[in-house]
């Protein structure tokens, strides 16, 4: 993989100094778990138009249509597990540091990894700060009803798509569309703590898409270090005090093995 060992412990070392930690993890981070990223290779934009498919005027316009696609998404996801990466992140946060992940997936995945690294013990330092919501929750398009949800959803006619057992409204995929705002508690909170962290991972976003690529910036701007961690080159880039060009599935855990070395 050739991955810069310099580098490698000169990330280390900036995390094993620091005490408060935050993550911004992207589509990249869940690649090797099989969910396909956004603005990759083979991403879903390159395929899909997310003005048809990831806007609430396109749920407007043809519900069914975006019902059909968030439960192919889902399907897909379902089938995916945590990889190394996540579980490197979840044993972070659950170890002496206070680390918190802040993430734009909806995939459940770094909550999955939390949970198993958890085991009996409590997941909740671990837990993901959601910015984007979560693909396996629906939510009313009328009242403030909001559930967890996994099963199928039946997409033949819009008669089929779910309602809301309180009002009867149109039941939606609880994610956040482009054109829409971030819940503000959820975007204040990750502003605050990567404000106050020493050092905030970058992994696996391309960083185009804000307010979350904003987040990191308030590390930099507090004077805390960035460690981006991307196979290539992002907006943040210029920024990072620490550029790891590999995947986050086999760099993640090194970064830890590196750490552990060194006895923090
Ligand atoms: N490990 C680390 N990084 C990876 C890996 C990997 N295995 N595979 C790909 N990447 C990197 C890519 O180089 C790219 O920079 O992950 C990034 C993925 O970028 P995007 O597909 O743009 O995903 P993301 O940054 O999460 O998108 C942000 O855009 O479409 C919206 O709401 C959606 O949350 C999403 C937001």
């Amino acid at each position: 993989m050739g991955l810069d060992a310099d580098a490698l412990n000169r990330a280390s070392a900036l995390i094993s100094q620091s005490d408060i930690i935050s993550v911004l993890s992207g589509a990249g981070v869940s690649a090797e778990s099989g969910v396909p990223t956004f603005r990759g290779e083979d991403g879903l934009w390159k395929n899909y138009a997310p003005e048809e498919l990831a806007t609430p005027g396109a749920f407007r316009r043809d519900s069914r249509l975006v019902w059909e696609w968030y439960d192919w998404r889902r399907g897909l996801i379902r089938d995916c597990h945590p990889n190394p990466g996540h579980y490197a992140l979840a044993r972070l946060a659950l170890g002496p540091k206070r680390v918190r992940i802040v993430t734009q997936n909806v995939d459940g995945l770094h909550e999955a990894a939390a949970r198993k690294t958890a085991g009996d013990g409590d997941p909740t330092p671990a837990l993901p700060l959601e910015l984007h919501g979560s693909i396996f929750r629906v939510k009313c398009t009328s009242c403030t009803y909001k559930v967890p949800h996994r099963e199928p959803i039946p997409t033949e006619t819009a008669e089929d798509l779910p309602r809301c057992p309180v009002c009867a409204g149109l039941l939606r995929p609880d994610v956040v569309w482009f054109g829409e705002s971030l819940d503000p508690e959820v975007i204040s909170e990750a502003f605050e703590v990567a404000q106050a962290s020493q050092v905030c991972l970058v992994v696996g976003t391309s960083a185009l898409v804000h307010p979350a690529a904003s987040v990191p910036m308030a590390t930099h701007q507090a004077g805390g270090s960035l460690i981006e961690i991307n196979p290539t080159e992002t907006p943040l880039t210029p920024m990072a005090e620490v550029s790891l060009r590999g995947t986050s599935g086999k760099v993640l855990p090194l970064l830890l093995d590196e750490m552990n070395s060194r006895g923090t």
